[in-house]
């Protein structure tokens, strides 16, 4: 098979990584990739919103799957553009069509649906510029904290959580009428605030079967003990402890089932991977939201928790078996910590040279946003820039050595969390 992966993040680098192990694999690209992807496959110069150039490498190189990383393209319609060319028929993209996309493309869509269907979630009320005097009224029936949330795709920053009243009617309206976000805050969701501990569920389906993936916990602020701003998320870790048997029997039953089963019987068309944003309340799920892809950095713990080939998964969904395949799942725990560029999330420098990386003997170090010069010397190319990634027996072991392989890695102005897994541990 050969395989082409859309993105440039660690999540790319990792299904890369994992793919390249598959028996099935002839050849691998990644279009853009970065310095890490190059290692597993060849990196293509293509922008993944580009369908026609896509479209058109796919076919000069003879590419069976393409695995789309990052939500944009899914929700601007890739599949809904090689479903559309008869000349791509051969080609499967593994993602939801833009229609499905919406579950994570607006949240007024995946909170109907999750309504429809009796999925638990926060309570919610959706409001526009013209209805805007009734947000104001739901805010005030409400008690601190208020969660407003931009309807469309913000880049991961659609989210406000304020403690105060009169900050959470101001910024609704600067979201509804001052277009806070563009066209993705016209619409906002305020909802009910819920109060436990986050964790990310994923299942790869072919929209008949789905296939539960390790689950992972992220951690997406800045500072230690989660405090600071939010980031893409700081490193992550899985197993789960709290995701036990009974948890994630309440997850299948209450969460997962409904959503494929509400897909279907509502005529969508959902294949590719489901993210579940949870929330255990008292040991009770409830959905956060959902995506229409992998999670990042979640992905770079899935991935090598995944004994079984994966190669074999997205078979599974370009032939509409994923019923008959199997996923086998390591038992050891795999940790993840961020290496980040000094002042992010917000202003930072890229361009500073990555020293200190070679194979090391515990851990897998994937490249978030990293680039190669002519030399060949590795430089960091955005925020977030490797995930220094490491098994272990338990989560304090793989965390203590990816701690470890942090100690030879160097950039000018690194920064990463010191305390990755401190809830859990
Ligand atoms: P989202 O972009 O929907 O994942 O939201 C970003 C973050 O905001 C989540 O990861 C949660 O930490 C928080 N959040 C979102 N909705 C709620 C809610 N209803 N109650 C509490 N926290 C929330
Ligand atoms: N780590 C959260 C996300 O990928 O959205």
């Amino acid at each position: 098979m050969n395989l082409l992966i859309l993105g440039s993040g660690g999540r790319e680098h990792a299904i890369a990584w994992k793919s390249a192990q598959s028996s099935h694999l002839k050849k691998l690209f990644i279009a853009p990739g970065n310095a890490g992807t190059k290692s597993v496959g060849i990196n293509v110069d293509l922008n993944v919103n580009d369908f026609e150039a896509i479209a058109n490498f796919a076919l000069e190189n003879k590419i069976h799957i393409i695995v789309v990383g990052p939500e944009e393209p899914l929700v601007n319609g890739i599949v809904d553009y090689f479903n559309s060319r008869e000349d791509l028929s051969k080609i499967t993209v593994i993602g939801p069509n833009k229609e499905a996309a919406q579950l994570e493309g607006s949240k007024d869509f995946s909170k109907q649906f999750m309504a429809r269907h009796n999925i638990p979630t926060a309570k919610y009320a959706t409001f526009t510029k013209e209805n805007i005097k009734d947000g104001y009224g739901f805010l005030e029936l409400m008690k601190p904290p208020y969660v407003l949330k931009a309807d469309g795709l913000a880049a991961g920053k659609g989210v406000l959580i304020l403690n105060n009243l009169k900050e959470a009617k101001e910024e609704l309206k600067n979201m509804l009428t001052g277009s806070k976000f563009g066209k993705a805050s016209s619409k906002v969701v305020i909802e009910q605030f819920l109060k436990g501990i986050e964790l990310s569920v994923f299942v790869v389906t072919d929209g008949k079967n789905y296939k539960l993936l390790p689950e992972a916990k992220d951690y997406k602020r800045i500072g230690a003990n989660d405090t600071g701003a939010n980031t893409g998320g700081m490193g992550a870790v899985s197993p789960v402890p709290f995701a036990n048997r009974e948890f994630m029997d309440k997850v299948e039953n209450q969460v997962i089932i409904p959503t494929i089963k509400g897909l279907k019987k509502e005529g969508i068309h959902y294949s590719g991977f489901i993210f579940f944003g949870l929330i255990s309340v008292k040991g009770d799920p409830y959905v956060i939201e959902y995506n229409c892809r992998l999670g990042d950095p979640e992905t770079e713990v899935v991935m090598p928790r995944i004994k079984s080939d994966i190669l074999e998964l997205f078979d599974g969904i370009a032939t509409d078996t994923l019923g008959e395949r199997d996923v086998e799942i390591d038992a050891r725990s795999v940790a993840t910590v961020m290496m980040v560029s000094g002042g992010y999330p917000e202003k930072y420098e890229k361009g500073k040279q990555i020293l200190g990386l070679k194979e090391f003997e515990k851990s897998i170090v994937f490249h978030a946003g990293t680039t190669e010069n002519e030399d060949g010397a590795i430089l960091t190319n955005g925020g977030r820039v490797l995930a220094v990634t490491s098994y272990g027996k338990n989560i304090e072991k793989a965390l203590k050595n990816s701690y470890n392989a942090i100690e030879n890695i160097t950039f000018d102005n690194s920064n990463y969390r010191k305390d990755i897994g401190f809830d859990l541990l």
